[in-house]
């Protein structure tokens, strides 16, 4: 039986002072920390030097530990410490496998605490002056994964309904299927002109690319955007353009 308790941590977006001052207390105590590759090196400061930190993140042309290894590893370590810190990028519950981590480590009798994190959804718009809500431009926002949009049958996220139903739409791991999403918006009923950006932040330089659903997979097609990116459509990415909240310029500095 476990005697630890394992603390799901987000970490937020990149930026080690977006990390909750609840999140911080668990690394400084934390006698073992289980990370994520979009982890801002600097969060890990907090983790006092005796602590054991182990990367299980998938990076360029390395191995990543499959899930099944990720939760035996956060067992093994709670039957050896108190307190272990599993440290995600953004919010652990928001397309972070946090739940299935959570639901494994229960049915194992492990302890596990949730600690919420500013969601990149959120925090990497903000960074650009993008608000993802706005009266008058947008009273409703989905926050959707792109990385089912192609190759799954039957597909589980209809993007026609999606293009309908919220007035802003925010893609996470969407920037490789956007050839497959693009095109079922506009069948959705998304005018050509509807403004687009993708958006990176927090994670060294930020970067950025403004667009239109009309014209963004040619432009990629011409200058890939590298990962990670979030994706938003909208009337507020045009308010933001209008008030030069972002520069309507390809950045990829
Ligand atoms: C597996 S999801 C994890 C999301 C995370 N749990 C959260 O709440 O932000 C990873 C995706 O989040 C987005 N993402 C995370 N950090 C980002 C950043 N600093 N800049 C841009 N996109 C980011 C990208 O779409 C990336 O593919």
């Amino acid at each position: 039986m476990a005697n630890g308790t394992v603390y799901l941590v987000g970490a937020g977006p990149g930026d080690p002072d977006l990390l909750t001052l609840r999140g911080k207390a668990r690394l400084e105590v934390a006698e073992a920390v289980v990370y994520d590759a979009l982890i801002h090196p600097e969060v890990l400061r907090w983790v006092p030097p005796h602590a054991e930190r182990i990367c299980v993140g998938k990076r360029r042309g390395h191995h990543s530990w499959v899930q099944a290894d990720i939760t035996q590893l956060l067992i093994q370590k709670a039957r050896q410490y108190r307190h272990v810190v599993r440290l995600k990028g953004g919010d652990p519950f928001l397309f972070g496998r946090g739940g299935e981590e959570m639901g494994d480590l229960q049915a194992a009798g492990v302890a596990v605490e949730v600690v919420p994190g500013i969601t990149a959804g959120l925090a990497v718009p903000a960074a650009f002056g993008l608000p993802i809500t706005h009266r008058g431009h947008s009273s409703s926002v989905v926050l959707v994964t792109g990385h089912e949009a192609a190759g799954q049958y039957p597909p589980r996220i209809c993007w026609e309904a999606i293009a309908r139903s919220a007035d802003t739409i925010v893609i996470y791991m969407g920037l490789h299927h956007l050839p497959q999403i693009v095109p079922q918006l506009l069948a959705g009923g998304r005018p050509p002109s509807t403004p687009i950006t993708l958006l990176s932040a927090g994670l060294g330089p930020p970067r950025q690319h403004w667009s239109t659903l009309g014209t963004v997979l040619a432009e990629l097609a011409a200058t890939p955007f590298e990962p990670p990116a979030i994706v938003t459509i909208g009337a507020v990415v045009g308010w933001a353009i209008a008030h030069r909240a972002i520069s309507p310029a390809t950045d990829t500095d």
